[in-house]
């Protein structure tokens, strides 16, 4: 599955609906430190954010900043009228509580969908709300391949907020059948064999191995790893790739598809801006 080109149209899309606004949306990115990771992902949002007609404001902090300059710019960003979308690029430095941070962002600016406000919403599937950009680009991948989720069994591997637990919900919206599974998951090959849908989003290279898929299987893979100057995902590629129907690559599935639902959840946020009347 593509993500580079189901992104770019995606962005084409955005970028149509932004010129159709009284004014361009506004995304702040506020980047605390300088975590190298970080930076590669501010930059890529920059540039996606250039082609979708959005103007992105960097902030960026020093790492001994400090928590109350930080809730003092969120506090600035959030009063700002041609601001309509806040990130603060995660993971913060050591010394920073990310829950408070993230709680102080508008829940009408929060296009991370990582407000309490806002995951509450998703939970009860009582929109409208912004979607969590990861689990929606991997929602829009599989609807771009027509793949049926009804009753589905999708196994999810990783249960952090924002992409393992918010995947889940978005699965069982969906109507599938979710199991998640995680670090204490005993004999955790024993579920991903029972995947029609397997989702891994955990951070380690090798881990999903050709034995663990059932043929036929959808393989999503959420995975980041730099191995010395590599990307690679969670999946070992090269023979998944034999045994299932669809796959994703890293680079060029999942992290586009992220971007580009940034994108779309900061042209909702200044469209719901413009119709509220500013
Ligand atoms: N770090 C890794 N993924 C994300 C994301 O989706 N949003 C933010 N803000 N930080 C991240």
């Amino acid at each position: 599955m593509d993500g580079n080109t189901l992104a770019k149209q995606v962005r084409i899309g955005v970028r149509k609906q932004t010129a159709l606004l009284p004014e361009p949306p506004g995304l702040a990115v506020i980047q605390v430190g300088e975590n190298p990771a970080s930076m590669v992902y501010v930059n890529n949002k920059r540039r996606d954010c250039e082609r979708c007609g959005i103007v992105s404001y960097a902030h960026h902090l020093d790492e001994d900043a400090g928590q109350a300059k930080l809730l003092e710019l969120i506090r600035f960003l959030n009063g700002e009228p041609h601001i309509h979308g806040i990130l603060v690029q995660l993971p913060l430095p050591k010394g920073y509580g990310s829950d408070a941070i993230i709680q102080a962002i508008s829940p009408e600016k929060d296009v991370d969908a990582f407000h309490a406000l806002t995951v509450g919403k998703l939970y009860l599937n009582s929109g409208p709300a912004f979607e969590p950009c990861t689990p929606a680009g991997v929602i829009a991948l599989l609807d771009r391949y027509e793949i049926d989720l009804r009753g589905k069994h999708c196994v999810v591997v990783g249960r952090s907020n924002i992409v393992g637990k918010p995947m889940g919900t978005m699965l069982l919206h969906r109507n599938a059948t979710v199991t998640i599974c995680h670090g204490s998951t005993v004999d955790l090959p024993s579920f991903t064999r029972q995947a029609d849908v397997l989702i891994s989003a955990v951070g380690k290279s090798g881990l999903i191995t050709a034995d663990m898929v059932k043929p036929g299987a959808v393989v999503v893979d959420v995975g980041i790893n730099r191995i010395d100057d590599k990307i690679c995902g969670d999946v070992d590629f090269d023979e998944v790739e034999k045994v299932a129907s669809y796959i994703t690559p890293v680079p060029g599935g999942v992290g586009p598809m992220t971007r580009a639902m940034l994108m779309t959840n900061t042209l909702k946020a200044a469209q719901k801006y413009f119709m509220r009347g500013k």
